[in-house]
């Protein structure tokens, strides 16, 4: 049931997106109409995946759902908030450990604009344990990832790191 029509944002690295952060999607999506995914484009930190990677692989996993869009940005994230004429930050909570960051985030963001509010979901149980650092933690040393992220994330982990072994 629909409580509110409105986008929210999802912001992140998605470094690369996981089963945990779809499920956040989907979760958003049975609460508001639209949910932008916001890939964070930082040149100071070194992804395993280039910013047009992470998109590509987004935009396959959730082709096909029109309440879906995928974007990127740069500077504050609540600037890009309103720039998109939004005004909800969507974030996912695993365990407790989440909580100080969220809490910080959510707290700074507010400080910088009173208007945007942030909206926390639980992962699915199922995902609890995964994020994006710990896939590629475990795939780098051929481990096997499937059922953890999208088919399309699995066949570019180990392409990229098939090509790393080989140079
Ligand atoms: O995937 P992550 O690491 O959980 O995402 C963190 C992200 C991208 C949401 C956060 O670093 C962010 O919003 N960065 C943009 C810069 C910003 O607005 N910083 C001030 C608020 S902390």
């Amino acid at each position: 049931m629909k409580t509110c029509r409105k986008t929210a944002i999802y912001p992140g690295f998605f470094d690369p997106i996981t089963n945990g952060h779809l499920s956040i999607v989907s979760r958003g999506l049975d609460i508001f109409d639209r949910v932008i995914i916001a890939i964070l484009h930082n040149p100071k930190k070194e992804p395993l995946f280039t910013v047009e990677e992470r998109m590509l692989m987004i935009q396959e996993t959730l082709k096909g759902n029109p309440n879906v869009e995928v974007d990127t940005f740069d500077g504050l994230l609540v600037d890009y908030v309103v720039q998109k004429k939004a005004h909800i930050i969507l974030r996912g909570l695993r365990a407790l450990s989440d909580f100080e960051y969220e809490f910080q985030m959510a707290l700074m963001n507010r400080k910088l604009n009173r208007n945007v509010q942030s909206v926390f979901l639980m992962t699915d149980y199922k995902w609890f344990y995964i994020s994006s650092t710990i896939i590629k933690e475990a795939a780098s040393f051929g481990g096997d990832v499937s059922g953890l992220v999208p088919e399309i994330v699995n066949h570019k982990l180990k392409e990229k790191f098939a090509k790393t072994k080989n140079t």
